[in-house]
């Protein structure tokens, strides 16, 4: 039996790095998954590699954007009509926006709002029946070191990024009669195609991009996004029965001085 043997997850930005490698383990461990993403080509490619990984999956796609309050309906209406009812949700979807807070745009703040913390809450709002009637329900929350730990240039992000760690513990606390966990992990630097493509279009060697990671953290390197999945695949299983409210560092030892 798989870890996650017959349970219902939906993972939002499941064509992403981490996200698609959640959908991955998911899969593996016997949940019937339902990967949202609004990248239609990504989405497809994940899809056939992990049904040609993995032959007999219980695999769903969506292509939705996850920053419309509207299309938590739609992703929980779709994962209930594939799969069945949902007991596991993992928010991973995620924009990004560089530069000083003095600049910061009003568009930029509410479309990351939106996308990186408000479409967490319609999600999970829209998920809460089956989340409740599950009796074990887990949301997975994934949010950042960065959230923690405040750096200069990314300050819109990074506030998404706190607000999630605020939204799961009020979250675990007040669905924990009902059996539902919340809990949050918080990747470091973990290399995925986003960066790699941003790389080399700084012109930067793979030289530097490993530098980059060398002083970054107690590990000396960057992640692999299968080093984020587990950590959700325990979050999600009977394992982690005992968990909720927590904010899981998984950052290589990233702030630790
Ligand atoms: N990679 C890292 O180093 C790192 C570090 C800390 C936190 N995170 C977080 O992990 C999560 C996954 O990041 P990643 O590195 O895999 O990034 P990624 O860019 O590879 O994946 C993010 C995915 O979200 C999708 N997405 C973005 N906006 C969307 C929208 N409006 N609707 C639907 N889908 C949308 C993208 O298409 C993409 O497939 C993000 O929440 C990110 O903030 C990543």
């Amino acid at each position: 039996m798989g870890r996650v043997q017959g349970r219902v997850a939906i993972v939002t930005g499941g064509a992403g790095g981490i996200g698609s490698a959640i959908g991955r383990v998911l899969c593996q461990e016997g949940a019937g998954v339902l990967l949202v993403d609004a990248d239609a080509t990504a989405l497809e490619e994940v899809a056939v590699d992990i049904r040609a990984g993995q032959g007999d999956v219980r695999l769903a796609t969506l292509v939705a954007d996850v920053g419309q309050e509207a299309s938590a309906g739609q992703i929980v209406a779709k994962a209930r009509d594939a799969l069945g009812p949902i007991d596991t949700l993992v928010n991973c979807a995620g924009m990004r926006s560089y530069g000083p807070l003095a600049d910061a745009k009003t568009e930029t703040w509410e479309r990351i709002l939106a996308v990186n913390l408000l479409s967490y809450a319609w999600l999970t709002q829209a998920a809460i029946g089956d989340l409740r009637a599950s009796g074990r329900g887990s949301v997975i929350n994934v949010s950042s070191t960065h959230a923690v730990n405040p750096r200069a240039g990314m300050g819109q992000y990074d506030v998404t990024k706190a607000g999630i760690v605020s939204m799961t513990k009020t979250l675990a606390f007040e669905e924990a009669k009902h059996g539902l966990r919340a809990n949050a992990v918080c990747p470091g630097l973990t290399f995925t195609p986003f960066h790699r493509k941003r790389a080399e279009a700084a012109g930067r060697t793979q030289e530097d991009i490993d530098a980059e990671a060398q002083g970054g953290c107690l590990m000396g390197r960057w992640a692999d996004p299968m080093e984020m999945a587990y950590p959700v695949l325990w979050l999600a299983s009977d394992e982690a029965s005992y968990m909720t409210a927590s904010v899981i560092m998984v950052d290589g030892g990233r702030f630790v001085t």
